[in-house]
């Protein structure tokens, strides 16, 4: 094992990757295999709280895989793997649980959102929540303890995990002596909420997404769906407090958006051309990662001898945080 710092982070296969994604998570996070060890990870087990058809979940693992191998994740450097090859995990999420409050889970945003809303609607507070809902905190702190991760790059809306993967792993390093690495999440303030089609979150649940490897006809036909206020073209304008620009100014080379940014406050540009050039900007940054996604989703094969590789690099280091944990704990000598 190499002596630099870890970083950990998963996508859970339960959407088509959007935008989002890509500008908030995956590229923070793939910048970061200059300073770290990359362990980058298909979160197939969380996936499994929301999605319930097997094919489904088959077919949207295979699209994580295709999109981070499309988007410059190099198997042979970085260790990529999924979740359930990984039992180890599951092993320690046990662990970790007899320390976990459960007042700690009570207060996850997904659960009490959850709660909230089935107490708004008059239902027994926890209708329809699975106990795999309620514990999925609890199994994401194992996926970055397992690995000593040092950071996480996540997303903004992931900052609560973080903080309960660290009280765990304090509250586990207090009963047991010092034996798990207390990792920070690494959030970049820029890219920390990318906005969707109607302005919110850009998010699978809210059905605002851009998909990363629409077709060009379908990614043109979303953009020109955002929502914009109704100022016509030659009324100045704030880019800054557009839905439009906010996504441009991620994927533009940095003089288009200087420049971008100067029309719209000169009153120079409507939002339907702004419109028309983030979609041409799209197209030309994602056209050859489109291609090589496509190849790649074609060769079911081909994803599963990379995960299969993936497992196997994944265990030296799963097994042996793993031991220390169980030695801890007094599981085994
Ligand atoms: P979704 O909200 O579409 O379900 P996920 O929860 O699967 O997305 O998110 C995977 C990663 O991408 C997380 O680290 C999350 O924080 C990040 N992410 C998702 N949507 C956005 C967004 N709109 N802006 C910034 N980061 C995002
Ligand atoms: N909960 C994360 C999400 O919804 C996915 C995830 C699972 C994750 N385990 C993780 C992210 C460990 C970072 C590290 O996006």
């Amino acid at each position: 094992m190499s002596s630099r710092p870890i970083a950990v982070t998963g996508i859970k296969p339960s959407g088509t990757p959007q935008l989002g994604n890509l500008l908030g998570m995956i590229r923070p996070a793939l910048a970061l295999r200059e300073r770290y060890d990359a362990y980058y990870f298909i979160a197939d087990e969380h996936a499994l709280t929301t999605v319930a058809d097997r094919d489904e979940l088959q077919r949207l693992t295979d699209e994580v895989v295709a999109t981070w191998l499309a988007l410059g994740l190099d198997p042979e450097r970085d260790v990529f793997y999924r979740q359930s090859d990984v039992p180890e995990v599951f092993e320690l999420a046990w662990i970790l649980s007899c320390v976990t409050p459960k007042g700690l889970l009570n207060r996850a945003h997904a659960y009490k959102a959850a709660v909230d809303a089935n107490k708004a609607t008059g239902r027994t507070p926890d209708d329809g929540v699975s106990a795999g809902l309620f514990n999925y905190p609890m199994l994401m702190a194992a996926d970055i303890l397992l690995f000593d991760a040092a950071v996480v790059p996540v997303g903004a809306d992931q900052a609560q995990h973080l903080e309960m993967t660290r009280d765990i792993a304090e509250a586990f390093n207090r009963t047991f002596g010092d034996t798990l690495t207390i990792p920070e999440a690494l959030i970049d303030a820029d890219v920390a909420i990318v906005p969707g089609l109607d302005g919110r979150k850009m998010s699978k649940s809210y059905g605002n997404i851009i998909p990363i490897f629409a077709s060009p006809d379908d990614a043109r036909k979303a953009v020109m769906r955002i929502v914009t206020d109704s100022r016509p073209p030659e009324e100045p304008k704030d880019p800054t407090t557009c839905n439009v620009f906010s996504i441009y100014k991620h994927v533009a080379p940095p003089d288009d958006v200087e420049a971008m940014a100067k029309r719209y406050r000169a009153g120079d540009v409507g939002y339907g051309e702004a419109k028309q050039r983030l979609a041409d900007v799209l197209e030309d940054q994602l056209s050859a990662p489109r291609r090589r996604y496509e190849e790649l989703l074609a060769d079911r094969a081909a994803i599963d001898a990379v995960l299969a590789a993936g497992a196997e690099r994944a265990h030296p280091h799963a097994r042996q945080t793993l031991d220390r944990a169980k030695r801890a704990v007094g599981l085994s000598r």
